[in-house]
């Protein structure tokens, strides 16, 4: 979809529509003032009579209002006045747009970017506001035979340039927002097809097209390499499946080679059954979203490469399968790290810290100035923080604040959790170094803790993206979380570069 800023007057602008906000209790926004006052009062009209309250995310489309060029104005509702919330305003904008669609309107100039929300700039309005026009033409439904009707979809979209503000700094921001809407509908694209599709060996194709379409250096290592290497803890769990492991290497260099590279580790489960402690059937389905950690640190290089920041980047994804079968480890098999700590696994379901401890120990040899891995890694982690945040943890406190107010930013949120040395005391096995689970109490902190083992070496965080990485039910999907978290950490590490 097309997005630009342009400077624009909501009375002249003439074309198929335009989008201007209003407030509860009959307030308007300087564009909605300026439409009411041309037409002689309609839009206060309009309120009055309660036709529109103002809620967030109402809309009402009206058509030929008086002396307006524009041939319909959508009115979207923007909550209390001066109270406009971070979330409140996404919602807003994402409604107005979707509005747009039913109605079938393929080009609209949106008057929104002046929105007051607490706190933020119009650079941030911006942002959003583009981020959520970007995002709202999502759709999976290639495997589905196309309906006689095809919905309606925005084609084209411009901002209206607030009065006083400089347009460059703005198309910037909608550069950026178009980067993370492009990266974030990759990863939900890559998440959302099937096991039977999205294999180990089909992701890492999808990532080596995408590298390679980019100038970002790409290298596939497979099960023979892996075995060199010592990665024992990967092979195991790669073991009950008939599709090899990889493991996905990326490098973006967009600084001079001497400078440490921030390096992205994601989950890259395909198919997580469980292994021979399978799970239960319902939702099993689900599981093929285990692999959006290792999807979200490939569309996050993607953004990073198409916004050339001048950093360095590598994303690493360890991607296999979980199945039960004959090869398959099994409760209280032994298996030996590529650090040479040895493991008992207990349960072949807590296999995605297994395939991250090899990937933590492999990207040693980039000499990381820092590391955060990305992983749909545990159950509890939902049970702590619901839908609404991402779990963090890590041995960095610079690195934690860092990345907390990338996902406030970015309305992409993670909390943080404890990661004590007093937990460590759940993972003792009597036979091996560790144990692979830590007991019901705090799973979410001591599969950390398990990870914190193999990232002695650097500074390092974790977000445990159970919870945010997909939806479930009616609107069952990836939601490609946390890749704005992602990028506007990134964007926030090219700034301080570039200072
Ligand atoms: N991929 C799952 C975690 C998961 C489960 C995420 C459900 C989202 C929804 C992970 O591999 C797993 O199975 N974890 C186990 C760990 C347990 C065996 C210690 C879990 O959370 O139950
Ligand atoms: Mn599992
Ligand atoms: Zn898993």
């Amino acid at each position: 979809m097309e997005i630009a800023v342009k400077p624009s007057n909501p009375v002249t602008e003439a074309g198929a529509c335009i989008v201007v906000g209003v407030f509860e209790d009959q307030q308007l926004t300087p564009a909605a003032a300026a439409l009411d006052s041309t037409s002689h009062g309609l839009i206060s009209a309009i309120l009055q009579q309660g036709d529109l309250q103002g809620q967030v995310g109402q809309t009402l489309l009206l058509y030929r209002v008086p002396q307006i060029k524009a041939e319909r104005v959508l009115l979207v509702g923007l909550g209390k006045v001066k109270k406009c919330t971070e979330t409140g305003f996404q919602k807003a904008a994402a409604a107005a747009a979707h509005a747009l669609q039913e109605a079938h309107i393929g080009a609209a100039v949106f008057y929104l970017a002046d929105t007051p929300v607490s706190g933020h700039d119009v650079a941030w309005t911006t942002q959003i506001l583009a981020r959520s026009i970007a995002e709202s033409g999502y759709r999976f439904d290639k495997y589905r035979t196309p309906p006689e009707k095809p919905a309606g979809e925005l084609g084209r979209a411009h901002i209206a340039l607030p009065e006083g503000m400089e347009e460059g700094a703005l198309q910037q921001a909608v550069a950026r927002a178009q980067a993370i809407a492009r990266a974030s509908a990759w990863a939900r694209d890559l998440a959302n097809e099937p096991g039977n599709v999205c294999t180990p060996s089909w992701l890492a194709d999808q990532a080596s097209a995408m590298a390679h379409r980019l100038g970002i250096q790409a290298s596939i290592l497979g099960p023979e390499e892996m075995e060199v290497l010592g990665m024992r803890l990967l092979l195991g769990v790669a073991s009950g499946s008939s599709q090899p492991p990889r493991l996905i290497v990326l490098e973006y260099h967009g600084a001079p080679s001497g400078q440490a590279p921030i390096v992205l580790v994601g989950k890259g489960l395909t198919f997580d059954a469980g292994g021979i402690s399978l799970k239960p059937g319902d939702k099993m389905d689900e599981m093929k979203y285990d692999m959006c950690g290792g999807a979200s640190v490939l569309a996050a290089i993607q953004a990073a490469a198409e916004l050339k920041l001048p950093i360095n980047v590598v994303a690493v994804v360890p991607a296999s399968e979980n199945l039960p079968d004959g090869k398959a480890n099994k409760p209280g098999d032994i298996q030996k790290s590529m650090n040479g700590l040895t493991v008992e696994i207990l349960n072949t379901d807590a296999e995605g810290r297994l395939i991250l401890a090899d990937a933590l120990t492999y990207v040693e040899r980039f000499k990381p100035d820092v590391v955060i891995d990305v992983a749909t890694l545990t159950g509890a982690c939902v049970i702590a923080l619901g839908h609404h945040a991402a779990g963090l943890l890590g041995n960095n406190q610079r690195l934690i604040h860092d990345l907390l107010a990338a996902g406030r930013e970015g309305l992409d949120r993670a909390w943080e959790m404890p990661l004590w040395e007093e937990y460590e005391e759940q993972l003792k096995s009597p036979f091996a170094d560790l144990g692979n689970i830590g007991g019901r109490p705090a799973g979410t902190i001591t599969a950390a803790c398990f990870l914190s083992r193999f990232a002695e070496n650097y500074h390092w965080a974790h977000l445990d993206i159970a919870g945010v990485a997909w939806k479930s039910g009616e609107k069952k999907g990836a939601t490609g979380r946390p890749v704005p978290l992602l990028v506007n950490y990134l964007l926030h590490r090219a700034a301080q570069q570039q200072e």
